[in-house]
């Protein structure tokens, strides 16, 4: 049997308008009870608050109120223990729940939906559930920086080769390379909680668009909830989902970030490039090519980082053409944004899982600084400090450069002086010793730079925000 097949139970809330209603399929294509099921213990969460609320401004009297709180308790008892199942063939969640208050207390049930509406309610509902299992995504993110600093702090004097165009370019190390990833990261924590303050208005209330003439007490709904204020406007309340967007587009740009970390981390993982080892247990094999450790873990957070770019695209094209206020369009929102979240959580605590096994090569990152003349800005900058405009420090190294690929020499340090003199007279003995690797990392160490000790500092700073 389809699950979607109306229920007998969950009641059609609307029921009385209507003489004929949607067709099984109909009705299971405009449910939302999939998406929003997850809603469950934030839906009864609202509804508490709403039916103390309503018994305290007297508009249901105390036995009412006892009666709904006490049976919506139990049923979040029940819903957790697992002794009552969410009906699949209801509508909604909120259908739902009146449905079991109204079949186990009659006309009480009927009470709980005065001066609401599903609108506001599945605003609240989501804004709650947002409100929690934001701050748990954040904590993934924070374990992640961590993890990384974590890395970063041992690789602070390992080189290896930077690279722009894919092309090596400069001297760097690991250690500053993984700030780079964390210093992106933290960022998108900082998104995150950005969009987690701005959400945090109580819509209950707002009704269906207008609010209520019943007298709410909009306040005490939102105070009991854990809401900072009431949403200012009743209609703004049901028509935007604007924090939806806002939190996807926070997950798009952080599956952004861990999908360039992977690309990183597979071309470090090949025969070409070596620099790593991931772990055995964060690899996996080939069914035809015995030989074979991949680095399946790290493609899949890369190929995943599309779903979260198709949720937010989904979203923002759902919601650019909906009149004001409500329309059920809306509710389309649920499933790309749980999707979202979901993926963002599950690959950074994949992503966390390999970093903390990788094994560095060190020794091939540091053979790849030789042979790209990654030495040759330093030389530049070497003849600049000695007076020599930049420009034609530049074309002088480049001349230089020209010079050792014709003699066959793989760095400017393998060019005796004589011959560098040769292009510029301001060349000395103690170039040799500016040029190595090492010291072109050392004399980076302004702020920003990939000096071992401005790489430490820039630690120090992340473990401080992230902290907060
Ligand atoms: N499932 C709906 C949503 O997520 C709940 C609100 C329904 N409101 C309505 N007027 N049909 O948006």
């Amino acid at each position: 049997m389809d699950e979607h097949t109306p229920s007998q139970g969950a009641p059609i809330l609307w029921a009385g308008r209507l003489e004929e209603k949607p067709g099984a399929g109909a009705f299971a294509f405009q449910s939302s009870i999939m998406a929003d099921k997850r809603l469950a213990l934030e839906d009864i969460q609202g509804s508490r608050a709403h039916v103390l609320m309503l018994g305290k401004e007297g508009i249901i009297s105390r036995e009412h109120t006892t009666a709904l709180d006490t049976e919506l308790a139990r049923i979040a008892e029940e819903l957790e223990a697992g002794t009552l199942k969410v009906d699949l063939g209801a509508e909604d969640i909120h259908s739902f729940i009146e449905g079991v208050l109204t079949q186990r207390l009659g006309d009480t049930g009927r009470m709980v939906h005065a001066g609401r509406s599903r609108n506001d309610q599945v605003a609240t509902d989501l804004r709650l559930y947002l409100k929690h299992e934001v701050p748990r995504l954040c904590g993934e993110l924070k374990e992640t920086i961590l993890t990384l600093l974590d890395r970063a702090e041992t690789y602070t004097e390992a080189l290896m080769p930077g690279y722009t165009h894919l092309q090596r370019a400069q001297p760097v190390t690991l250690g500053y390379h993984l700030v780079a990833w964390c210093t992106g990261l933290a960022r998108d924590l900082g998104r995150f909680t950005d969009a987690l303050a701005r959400l945090d208005e109580c819509p209950l209330g707002a009704g269906a668009l207008a609010g209520s003439g019943l007298p709410l007490n909009r306040e005490a709904t939102a105070r009991s909830l854990g809401f900072s204020a009431p949403t200012l406007n009743a209609m703004d309340s049901v028509a935007d989902r604007d924090f939806v967007l806002e939190l996807a587009g926070a997950a798009a740009i952080t599956m952004t970030h861990l999908s360039r970390f992977c690309e990183d981390l597979v071309l470090w993982a090949s025969e070409e490039f070596k620099f790593i080892d991931l772990a055995e247990s964060w690899s996996t094999g080939s069914s035809i090519m015995p030989q074979k450790k991949n680095p399946d873990f790290a493609e899949l957070i890369r190929g995943k980082a599309g779903r979260t770019t198709g949720n937010l695209v989904c979203l923002l094209t759902m919601m650019k053409g909906i009149p004001y206020a409500y329309n059920k369009d809306l509710q389309e929102d649920k499933e790309a944004l749980f999707d979202s979240l979901d993926t963002v959580r599950s690959c950074l605590s994949i992503f966390q899982g390999m970093m903390r096994t990788a094994v560095f090569n060190q020794d091939y990152m540091e053979r790849a600084l030789i042979g790209g003349f990654l030495e040759a800005t330093d030389a530049a900058e070497y003849l600049v400090r000695k007076g020599l405009p930049f420009r034609i420090a530049h074309e002088t190294v480049a001349l230089v450069v020209r010079d050792c690929i014709t003699h066959g020499q793989r760095s400017i340090t393998e060019r005796p002086l004589e011959e560098l003199k040769t292009r510029s007279l301001l060349f000395e003995a103690d170039i040799f010793q500016t040029l190595k690797p090492g010291s072109c990392v050392a004399a980076r160490n302004g702020p920003g730079g990939p000096a071992p000790e401005e790489v430490r500092r820039q630690i120090g700073i992340l473990r401080v925000k992230i902290s907060r």
